[in-house]
């Protein structure tokens, strides 16, 4: 990025998120950092190439009151941010027939609904200044179902019709929005996914552990960044599914209702 920014980054403590705070940092730019640990945070902002502008500001995206003391925060300390990076979040390995409730309510607030709150907090001072970019960090299950995943589907399907929305209204005050929808990517995203009983899985899928480096996604994040793209698949093979679910919806509706989910 020519001109250094301020960038906000929830999901920093790991993956993909710490991946992006170290290639913004790389570049200069001032990278606030967040999520629920702040001592992950600050080992995270510690290895980042510039710690001194890197600032941690801890929050539970599962709390609506912390959302909006670090926002609070975060506006006092820097007036506004450039860029939000809705990274943070939780997948879920569970059937729809087993899930309670609650545990849909839950992933919805953690991976859609925290991200909503955040951004209509920066938005105002975005728009002030007619320059500001969000990147919502989906996945391909954001644009087609996938067994146990129901309520995680949900969520990234709900950020797309949120932030292209957020585009359509705001792109001609000076606002983008680049939606990344990652495919299977190196992290410890199925670790921690909630099973029906609201444990973490604790597994690391094979998939997952075969995926695409955290640093690799990162770096193409940055470039679709960089290019205001409205929408990119970080992904290998995996993005096949989402051309079938596209252009050839039977043979999506054949091959999803079999799919061996956790392999
Ligand atoms: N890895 C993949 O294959 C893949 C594929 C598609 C999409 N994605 C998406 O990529 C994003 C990043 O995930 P990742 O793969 O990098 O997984 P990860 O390594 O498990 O990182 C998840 C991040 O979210 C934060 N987080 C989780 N619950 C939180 C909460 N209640 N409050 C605040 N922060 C919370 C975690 O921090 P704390 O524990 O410190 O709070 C951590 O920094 C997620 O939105 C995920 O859905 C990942």
């Amino acid at each position: 990025m020519e001109t250094k920014k301020t960038v906000w980054i929830t999901g920093a403590s790991s993956g993909i998120g710490e991946a992006l705070a170290k290639a913004f940092s790389a570049e200069g730019n001032q990278v606030i950092l967040s999520s629920r640990n702040g001592q992950e945070l600050e080992r995270v902002r510690q290895s980042c190439a510039f710690p001194e502008k890197c600032f941690v500001v801890t929050l539970d995206l599962a709390d609506p009151d912390s959302l909006d003391a670090a926002a609070k925060t975060v506006l006092e300390k820097f007036g506004y941010v450039d860029m939000l990076i809705n990274n943070g979040g939780i997948s879920q390995r569970s059937l729809v027939a087993e899930t309670p409730l609650d545990i849909d309510r839950k992933i919805m607030q953690v991976d859609y609904f925290s991200g909503v709150q955040l951004a209509k907090a920066v938005l105002p001072s975005m728009l002030e200044r007619k320059t500001g970019h969000f990147v919502a960090i989906s996945s391909i299950v954001g644009v087609f179902g996938f067994p146990q995943r129901s309520a995680y589907s949900a969520a990234k399907h709900a950020m797309h019709g949120f932030y292209e929305t957020l585009r359509a209204e705001n792109e001609a005050d000076g606002i983008r929005v680049t939606v990344v929808c990652p495919g299977r990517i190196l992290t410890n995203v199925s670790l921690h996914a909630l099973r029906a009983d609201g444990h973490e899985y604790g597994i690391m899928d094979h998939a997952q552990a075969n995926g695409i480096s955290a640093e690799e996604c990162a770096a193409r994040i940055l470039k679709a960044i960089r290019k205001n793209k409205k929408e990119i698949y970080v992904c290998r093979k995996d993005v096949l599914m989402v051309y079938f679910r596209r252009y050839i919806p039977a043979l999506y509706y054949k091959l999803v209702s079999k799919v061996q989910p956790n392999l």
